[in-house]
């Protein structure tokens, strides 16, 4: 028997799942479920939902595409290769982006390189690849550039360049308003920091009243909210990140699909390496492609208690448990790794201040319990079974497997990516420089057994990277499909874009955590000039080499003839590549003639530094901000950094 006080909340909690939590909190909610059967479902292609959104998006970045490559072939002798592409839509080539990890650094040089690529940037259409972001399908960022693809998504699609705009000196709420540290959010006001430690502590309360585990980086997620949503209540503490769907910008497709990703710990591992899982969160799902799970579930419902994707109490599902700043949370969880490097007792300490005892088990991860994907079946058990085995999904940071771009989602064959723009604003160096680390890793991990059903061209190792330059400036990888043809499928052409020195030293430690005003212009100025051969003046050619990039794909393809510019283009800017006309002594020849074999496996040394290079220590001091200025001067590197900065809270207590 239904009583009508059981039956109205309900009702009232359907209507109100349309957008944010119903709980109107951080607390997920139980409803009856808007669907029957099951949650997850086996991951042999995009789901439907992404099918249906890519038809509006093709629409739109057809026209999108065509506008810029016009513009950016204008001075080509012959440019009827266009009429070739955009003769059938199934031609057109199809772009990714993906922004590296790196924190502050990665955010804020990560967003001129963005910007670069938006025409509404001032200057992008003159000075810039202005248009090609608007043609651009998918977005994936991860650690530092998820909270770039992050911000700038769930806040409607605002532009970097509103962002910018909005930038005062004031200590209202401006996006990106770091002049504090996210451990001082009140700079010299005690007060006003206190309180805002009490909030996110009454915030993740809710979810643990509501009988979820929480662990640090439900802290995190809060955190980090308010410099991302700081116009929402309590900096979206009910925002989800389904909500997305219902947001017109997104549901018209007029923003490319953003993608964060995050890597997991299976129960038994004591590292993370290159073959564990690595996950995706979409608007409509999350999982991973890997056959150690080969699985997807629907973003909205996590929090729900499922066996093989049925909910186990029939009818009833969670919803809530997706909170925008806990994705963004996980996806740069910087507390596992500093667990491994021994920090035990630090995280003792800052968990002492957040959490009650009982709420302190798994606190170095995000825990998605329960397990979304208990007892499902998709799995090559070869490889592992603990992803559906246990009760809990323990998700850290996207860069711990060492790949620190976040290629993986947009290098399954199904999503049909013809050319990948990677940011890369890691530190790799001990002066914070990239030097290939993260390609290199990705590279590697195709001859693994997690690497089965991906493909990556061919990277030369970190010395060669460095010596020949390709940290300086960007570098296409793979144009020719023609030598990758021993690998699972053709990848999409890597066109590379690394963090360098142009009118600002953007080589600051992931340490920093806070940026004044300017410190946030000259990087994002910087972010754009790297972007860009420094506004085109390095290469007048550039923009149109990297329209070249974009439609090689489908050039191969099609057989339509190459232009000769773009002939030009590949001499310069792709690695190993064989040029057609030109003897092959005047291209690069350092690759070895194996490029791309599948059988070469020469993963061991490489590889095993590479796992543990996430939570390599290098020593480094930082400035942080006042308090954090403070004593600290912990031995890091990476996302061991922030855990560094972060223990300053206890300063504050
Ligand atoms: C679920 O299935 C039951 C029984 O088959 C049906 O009555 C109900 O309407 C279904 N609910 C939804 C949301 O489809
Ligand atoms: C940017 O590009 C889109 C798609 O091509 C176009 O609709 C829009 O008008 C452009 N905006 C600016 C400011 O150029
Ligand atoms: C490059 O263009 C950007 C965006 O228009 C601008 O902010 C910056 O000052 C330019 N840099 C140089 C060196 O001209
Ligand atoms: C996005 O815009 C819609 C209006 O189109 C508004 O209702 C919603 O609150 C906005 N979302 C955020 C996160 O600002
Ligand atoms: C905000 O700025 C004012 C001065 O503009 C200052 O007095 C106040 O302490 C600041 N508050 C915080 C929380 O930083
Ligand atoms: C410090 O912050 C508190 C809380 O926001 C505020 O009430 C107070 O006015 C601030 N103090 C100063 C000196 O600005
Ligand atoms: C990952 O690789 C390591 C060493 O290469 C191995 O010990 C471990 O069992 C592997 N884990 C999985 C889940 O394959
Ligand atoms: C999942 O799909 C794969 C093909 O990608 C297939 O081999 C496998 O049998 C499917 N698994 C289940 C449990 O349906
Ligand atoms: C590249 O970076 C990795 C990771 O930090 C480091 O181990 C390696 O020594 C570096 N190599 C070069 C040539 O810079
Ligand atoms: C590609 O086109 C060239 C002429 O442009 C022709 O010689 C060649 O046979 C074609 N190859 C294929 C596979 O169609
Ligand atoms: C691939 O490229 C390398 C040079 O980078 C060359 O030595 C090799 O012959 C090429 N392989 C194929 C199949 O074209
Ligand atoms: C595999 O490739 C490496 C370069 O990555 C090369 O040095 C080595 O000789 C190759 N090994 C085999 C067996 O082809």
């Amino acid at each position: 028997m239904k009583s009508y006080s059981w039956i109205l909340p309900l009702t009232a909690f359907i209507q109100a799942t349309n957008a944010w939590s119903p709980s109107d909190s951080y607390a997920p909610t139980e409803v009856s479920c808007e669907r029957n059967g099951t949650l997850t479902r086996n991951a042999t292609g995009i789901s439907n939902d992404e099918q249906a959104w890519l038809e509006k998006r093709d629409a739109i970045t057809e026209n999108a595409m065509k506008t810029f490559l016009t513009r950016a072939t204008a001075n080509f002798s012959d440019t009827s290769f266009l009429d070739s592409l955009f003769e059938n839509s199934s031609y057109v080539p199809r772009v990714g982006i993906a922004a590296s990890g790196g924190g502050y650094r990665a955010m804020l040089s990560g967003a001129g390189m963005l910007a670069a690529f938006d025409n509404r940037t001032r200057g992008a259409n003159e000075n810039g690849l202005g248009g090609l972001l608007q043609a651009t399908t998918y977005l994936s960022g991860l650690s530092g550039g998820n909270w770039l693809v992050g911000t700038l998504a769930w806040n409607n699609w605002t532009s970097i360049q509103d962002i910018i705009d909005g930038f005062d000196d004031s200590n209202t709420t401006s996006i990106w308003d770091i002049s504090n540290s996210i451990i001082s959010p009140g700079g010299e006001n005690d007060t006003y920091t206190t309180e805002r430690f009490a909030l996110i502590k009454e915030q993740i309360n809710t979810k643990y009243e509501a009988g979820y585990n929480i662990s640090l980086v439900d802290v995190w997620g809060r955190a980090l909210s308010y410099y991302f949503f700081p116009d929402l209540k309590n900096a979206g503490d009910a925002l989800t990140w389904s909500s997305l769907r219902d947001f017109d910008v997104f549901q018209s497709a007029s923003m490319p699909l953003p993608i964060v990703v995050a890597d997991n710990k299976y129960p038994d591992d004591t590292q993370i390496t290159l073959n564990t899982t690595v996950f995706e969160f979409n608007p409509f799902e999350m999982g991973s492609w890997d056959p150690s799970l080969h699985s997807f579930t629907d973003v909205k419902y996590l929090g729900t208690n499922v066996s093989n994707g049925i909910p186990t109490d029939e009818g009833k599902c969670v919803v809530g448990f997706d909170n925008t700043g806990f994705f963004l949370g996980a996806s740069s969880d910087i507390f596992y790794g500093a667990l491994l490097e021994g920090y035990s007792t630090y995280i003792n300490v800052i968990e002492k201040e957040f959490l009650t005892a009982n709420q302190s088990v798994n606190t170095e991860f995000a825990i998605f319990s329960p397990n979304p994907f208990k007892d499902t079946k998709y799995y090559d058990s070869s490889v592992t079974s603990s992803n559906s085995d246990s009760d809990s999904l323990l998700l850290v940071d996207g860069g711990s497997d060492g790949q620190d771009i976040p290629f993986i989602p947009l290098l399954q064959e199904e999503r049909a990516v013809d050319a990948i723009f990677a940011f890369d604003n890691g530190d790799d160096t001990t002066e914070n420089w990239p030097n290939g680390t993260a390609l290199i890793n990705t590279y590697q991990r195709q001859f693994m057994p997690q690497g089965k059903n991906m493909a990556f061209p061919y990277i030369p190792d970190a010395t060669t990277f460095v010596e020949q330059g390709l940290n300086q400036k960007p570098t296409f990888f793979g144009c020719d499909s023609s030598n990758l043809t021993s690998l699972s499928y053709i990848p999409p052409l890597i066109v590379y874009i690394p963090n360098a020195e142009y009118s600002y030293a953007s080589n600051t430690s992931t340490f920093t955590l806070s940026y004044s005003l300017q410190e946030r212009l000259d990087m994002v100025q910087n972010g754009f000039e790297a972007a860009t051969r420094k506004n085109l003046t390095e290469d007048s050619d550039f923009l149109s080499c990297v329209s070249c990039a974009v439609i090689r794909r489908k050039q191969e393809k099609l057989n339509i003839t190459l232009p000769s510019e773009c002939e030009r283009c590949f001499q310069n800017y792709c690695y190993g590549y064989k040029s057609v006309n030109v003897s092959a002594s005047s291209t690069n020849t350092s690759s070895p003639s194996t490029q791309g074999s599948k059988t070469n496996y020469t993963v061991s040394s490489a590889k095993a530094d590479a796992s543990s290079s996430a939570f390599n220590t290098v020593s480094t001091t930082t400035t942080a901000s006042a308090k954090a200025n403070a004593a600290i001067s912990l031995s890091s590197n990476g996302i061991l950094s922030y855990l560094s900065a972060l223990l300053c809270i206890f300063g504050m207590f």
